[in-house]
């Protein structure tokens, strides 16, 4: 039972996956969009003041943790308006030093359409190599658990996050409970499968209370809300973007 109340992921399935190394340790996920650009959440760098580059790396790749390959990180971007107090915004780009090598299943996720929704009740699918438990430990190796998407409105409601909930938050898991990410989760992927087969970035994790209690299901920013502000970094300023190897790679996915 781990992200919380999930299993081992298979190998190559989630080729987008990135973990984020601060001077040499998991500290938060990630996801590949372009061969130069990873998406997180901007908590990961505020938090403890870890905004200087040369303490990150990336690594993808792998199932391991402490495996896959590893790129140097050139620049982290954080959402201008997130805010630690109310975890709004909570998205940051980062951009690699060198091109990240695509193929043998390593591949960049395809990002939502413009105010694209995903309506409650939709299945997703959230993975990362965080805590198996609330207060446990980071796990060695991947895993991914089923998520159902929540209702924004029963989200927003007073027994569960009341207005702590933004038009940028997304919530997934189970109003029951035992199903979620976890601490060291944060910054990955939430992605939903459209009815084309495409997987989408719905979210990225985000914050909980706890994890995997009951009528307290994860928030993931949501990926949708914030597209003009990552298109102008990842249209403008993406070296490694050519005709081909993006798009192709996600279509025959
Ligand atoms: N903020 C946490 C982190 O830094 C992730 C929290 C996600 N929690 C949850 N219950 N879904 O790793």
């Amino acid at each position: 039972m781990r992200i919380v109340g999930g299993s081992l992921a298979v190998e190559d399935q989630w080729g987008w996956q990135a973990s984020l190394h601060w001077r040499g340790q998991h500290v938060c996920g990630g996801a590949i969009i372009t061969p130069r650009w990873i998406i997180t959440a901007a908590h990961c760098f505020v938090e403890f003041d870890m905004m200087l580059e040369s303490d990150w790396q990336v690594v993808i790749d792998t199932i391991v943790v402490t495996h896959g390959k590893r790129y140097n990180t050139l620049r982290i971007y954080p959402h201008p308006k997130y805010t630690q107090d109310t975890n709004d915004y909570d998205l940051s780009l980062l951009l690699t030093d060198s091109d990240m090598r695509m193929g043998d299943g390593v591949r960049p996720v395809c990002l939502p359409a413009y105010k694209q929704t995903f309506p409650a009740g939709s299945s997703c699918w959230v993975t990362g190599w965080g805590y198996t438990r609330e207060g446990g430990t980071v796990s060695p190796q991947l895993r991914q658990a089923l998520l159902q998407v929540i209702d924004q409105v029963v989200c927003a409601g007073p027994a569960v996050y009341g207005s702590y909930l933004t038009p940028r938050m997304l919530c997934a898991g189970s109003m029951e409970g035992g199903v979620d990410a976890c601490q060291g989760d944060s910054g990955g992927p939430l992605v939903c499968q459209t009815a084309d087969g495409d997987w989408r970035l719905a979210g990225v994790v985000s914050w909980g209370e706890g994890c995997g209690r009951p009528n307290k299901p994860g928030v993931y920013t949501r990926v949708s809300h914030l597209l003009q502000w990552l298109n102008q970094y990842i249209q403008d300023e993406d070296p490694g973007r050519t005709s081909g190897t993006t798009t192709e790679q996600n279509d025959t996915f």
